[in-house]
């Protein structure tokens, strides 16, 4: 019943969120057809679980909605970029993404890149202008976590990996998986200690909550591939086999792989204990990580 609780909280979230997240991730400045493109993505849906992460963690050490919102769509563009790239025919190819056609489907290839390459590109821009005047310091530590989260040794070097695995050991695939969705899961939860200048105990904290519940979440999205209904996930099933991919499933299996992602968010709710009540609702996404259907 909880998990209710923290959709109702989740769907309330996405409501505000989307609203600032259609008005800055793009301007009348750009052409039509990347203002349309943009649009389109961003109307697709989608969890919103990176920004509610943001906002969430931020709040653990004082910091308001007001001030967390710029950071939280940031992670979202970028994350939103990830999800165009990665659907393109180069990569997964595919042509369903939140129940909508991708974007290279609606569209065309070129405008699909185009629109991840803003969407990555913007991101920074709308750090640079929220917090570059009134916090040097906090801008350029949301900055450094962000690209190097999102770079070559995570986000893109994860994908890369993923395409080309160099070593298919258990340890490399942990690892790459880690890269491509863990990095920038723990950045988001770091983004909160960064907002709220918490203690660099704090800040070492949530980066491991990050790391724990975004191991469990790549895990889930995995099993999801496996079993999950087309229909309420969005996206096609059963292709990660298909296309070799490696996971935690093929090493371990469908019912040890469910067991590790639950340990990784017992110990993630461990480390939120500190915080006592204040950090329920992030005791619950926990929870809800590994709990989807979507
Ligand atoms: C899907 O992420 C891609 C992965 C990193 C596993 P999400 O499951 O968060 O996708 P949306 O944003 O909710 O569609
Ligand atoms: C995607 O992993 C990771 C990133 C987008 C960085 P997947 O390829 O498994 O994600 P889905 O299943 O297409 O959402
Ligand atoms: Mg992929
Ligand atoms: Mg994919
Ligand atoms: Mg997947």
């Amino acid at each position: 019943m909880k998990d209710k609780n923290l959709l109702l909280h989740l769907g309330d979230f996405c409501k505000k969120f989307d609203v600032y997240l259609q008005l800055w991730s793009k301007n009348s400045n750009f052409p039509d057809r990347l203002i349309n493109s943009i649009s389109y993505i961003n109307s697709s849906g989608g969890k919103r679980i990176r920004p509610f992460i943001v906002c969430q963690t931020a709040n653990l050490f004082g910091v308001n909605f007001k001030k967390s919102i710029a950071a939280a769509v940031s992670i979202e563009m970028l994350h939103t970029y990830s999800l165009i790239h990665d659907d393109l025919p180069s990569m997964d190819d595919d042509d369903l993404r939140r129940g909508k056609k991708t974007l290279h489907k609606k569209y065309d290839e070129a405008t699909a890149i185009l629109t991840g390459d803003s969407l990555l590109t913007e991101s920074f821009l709308l750090l640079a202008m929220n917090y570059g005047d009134k916090n040097p310091n906090m801008c350029v530590n949301l900055s450094l976590h962000l690209a190097k989260s999102a770079g070559g040794e995570g986000l893109v070097g994860g994908q890369i990996l993923d395409l080309y695995p160099e070593k298919k050991t258990f340890k490399s695939m942990t690892k790459m998986q880690f890269m491509k969705t863990g990095e920038l899961i723990s950045c988001s939860a770091a983004f909160g200690a960064i907002l709220g200048n918490a203690s660099k105990k704090d800040y070492d904290n949530m980066i491991l909550f990050g790391d724990k519940i975004g191991r469990a979440f790549q895990i889930t999205d995995d099993l999801l591939d496996l079993s999950g209904n087309v229909k309420v996930l969005g996206k096609k099933t059963k292709k990660d086999k298909k296309q070799g991919k490696l996971t935690l499933v093929d090493f371990k299996g469908v019912d040890k792989s469910k067991i590790i992602a639950q340990q990784y968010i017992q110990e993630a709710i461990e480390l939120l204990s500190k915080y006592g009540k204040k950090s329920n609702v992030l005791v619950d996404l926990s929870n809800y990580i590994i709990n989807r259907s979507i």
